[in-house]
């Protein structure tokens, strides 16, 4: 162990997690619920983790539902099994707790795309704007943000805020065209994008829905406008499940990461769920970062309780604002 942790720094540089060998035989399983136990740590996952970490979770949902459940728990420790910015917005959440993640490089498009630096100088040329970010960024941009929002609330966010107040929004263009058509409101758009959902083939689309007429065709607002526009229903993670269970449709084409039809099939066993195609032949319609984790990383990670996220007090001190004010807002129109 000793050694292990003496390598620690060098192999989470380099890997991302810590690369040691785990007994192939072990039941990873019980094990990880062994340690949860023994840590009082409590498991948090997106849908679009792989099926093996969504059901050993405690707790499974889309980026809003992560974020307070974060900010509630008692836990000692927050093992996100996700992208490094939701586990830093649980750190920001619950600043006394240990946040670990079972890999650090596990990025995101979206965040990636926005940063920082690069943003604070483009808002200098909108002094008068007030910044809306999607909760896909990083720490350091949520400093730089007034108040975050996800895709299920994010139409509420900006509907909360004065007619009259111009708006920038970052990161996600697609997320923001939908908002610009959906609330009317004319916003300065960054132009980030999220890779996993700008994959999506319209032709494709088209010829499924063909060989599916009775199939409904449901897609996530990251999507490109001209693939949202032909949307039976557009809506988050969460949105999309829920909308799955309550349509009486028994066949679905799904535009978003793949990740999430676990939980469709789970909810609605007699229905068929058919992920939306890519515009290639590789399988794009996973996140590459979501799909980093696995159920080894994770039990290595929670068995050392590393990689663990750790931010400055500042961005802590100065980003949490913007996550408090969209919880609030949220709290507000009851989601
Ligand atoms: P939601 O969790 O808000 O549906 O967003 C999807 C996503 O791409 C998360 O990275
Ligand atoms: Fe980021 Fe897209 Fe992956 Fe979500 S699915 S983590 S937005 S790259």
């Amino acid at each position: 162990m000793t050694d292990i942790l003496e390598l620690a720094p060098q192999q989470l540089d380099k890997f991302g997690f810590l690369d040691v060998d785990v007994d192939p035989t072990l039941d990873l399983v019980a094990e990880i619920n062994k340690l949860k136990k023994e840590k009082n740590a409590i498991i948090l996952a997106h849908y679009y983790q792989e099926p093996d970490i969504q059901d050993i979770a405690d707790y499974i949902g889309d980026s809003l539902g992560l974020s307070q459940e974060a900010a509630r728990t008692e836990a000692d420790i927050i093992v996100f099994a996700g992208v490094h910015f939701m586990a830093e917005t649980a750190k920001m959440l619950s600043p006394q707790k240990k946040v670990i993640l079972p890999d650090l490089k596990a990025g995101c498009s979206l965040a990636d795309a926005c940063p920082a630096p690069i943003f604070k100088e483009f808002k200098k040329k909108y002094p008068d704007h007030i910044v809306v970010s999607y909760v896909n960024t990083t720490a350091e941009m949520k400093t730089l943000t007034d108040i975050c929002c996800t895709s299920t609330n994010a139409v509420q966010i900006i509907e909360s805020i004065p007619k009259d107040q111009p708006i920038i929004f970052a990161p996600d263009i697609n997320l923001g065209r939908y908002l610009v058509k959906k609330t009317g409101r004319d916003m300065v758009l960054w132009n980030g994008a999220c890779m996993v959902h700008e994959i999506f083939s319209a032709e494709k689309i088209a010829k499924l829905r063909m060989r599916h007429p009775n199939a409904k065709f449901i897609a996530h607002p990251e999507c490109e406008p001209h693939i949202l526009e032909n949307a039976d229903y557009v809506g988050s993670t969460t949105g999309l499940l829920k909308y799955t269970m309550r349509n009486e449709a028994t066949e679905f084409i799904v535009a978003t990461e793949a990740g999430i039809i676990h939980q469709m099939e789970k909810a609605s066993p007699h229905k068929t769920f058919i992920p939306a195609p890519p515009n290639n032949t590789c399988a794009c319609n996973e996140c590459p970062h979501m799909k980093l984790n696995t159920l080894e990383k994770l039990y290595v990670c929670m068995k050392y309780e590393l990689p663990e996220v750790i931010l400055p007090d500042w961005v802590i001190r100065d980003g949490v604002k913007s996550i408090d004010r969209m919880l609030e807002i949220s709290a507000q129109a009851g989601l």
